[in-house]
């Protein structure tokens, strides 16, 4: 059987489906990526305007559409609607794990549930370790790196958040499949 390009991912999970997140998905994006209340905790977030945001997604997209990608950003898409993104970026065949719920719909496990397929899609083509961070004050984002089984190996000061005025502390999860 001839492998799928990369652009034709499609992962499924109870209530999600991700697919490559792109400039299509610009509008939805916005929602989130340029709002305070979702990104207070994120160091890339929040973009200060539309053409920020289309920036980040050209680059996305023509990670795609390599052949093998160093990274990879989800859409994650509940009844058709892009309502967030997970991402994974490789370094060392470590996976760096990231994701952003649009607010409107936290607290329904959907992080957890969309981080997890995206997992266990990449630990069955050999990838065994995955690592994430948050600032410490990011309950929701450490909650959801507690669930997915991960451990906490450090701590670290020295974490800007992009709309913070100060520097924070992070904690740093990993996980072995
Ligand atoms: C982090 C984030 C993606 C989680 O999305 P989500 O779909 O709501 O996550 P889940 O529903 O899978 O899990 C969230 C958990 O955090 C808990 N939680 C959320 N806010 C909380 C708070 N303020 N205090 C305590 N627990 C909190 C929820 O109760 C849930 O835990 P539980 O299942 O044990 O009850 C979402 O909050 C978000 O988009 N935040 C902004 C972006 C961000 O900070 N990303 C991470 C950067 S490191």
């Amino acid at each position: 059987m001839v492998e799928p390009h990369n652009k034709t991912i499609e992962l499924h999970t109870e209530n999600l489906v991700l697919k490559p997140l792109g400039l299509k998905y610009l509008e939805t994006v916005n929602e989130y990526a340029l709002d305070y209340e979702n990104t207070k905790y994120m160091c890339r977030l929040p973009n200060m305007n539309t053409e920020e945001t289309v920036e980040f997604l050209k680059i996305v997209d023509e990670e795609w559409g390599k052949d093998e990608p160093a990274f990879y950003e989800f859409a994650v898409l509940y009844h058709g609607r892009q309502i967030g993104a997970v991402s994974v970026y490789f370094e060392d065949k470590i996976g760096e794990l990231g994701w952003i719920i649009n607010r409107n719909f936290w607290g329904k496990g959907f992080a957890t549930e969309a981080a997890k397929v995206v997992i266990t899609h990449f630990s069955k083509q050999g990838f065994r370790h995955f690592i994430a961070h948050c600032d410490t004050e990011n309950t929701a984002s450490r909650r959801v790196m507690e669930k997915l089984g991960m451990t906490r190996t450090g701590i670290h000061g020295g974490r800007k958040n992009r709309s913070a005025e100060t520097e924070s502390f992070e904690y740093q999860y990993e996980l072995i499949v």
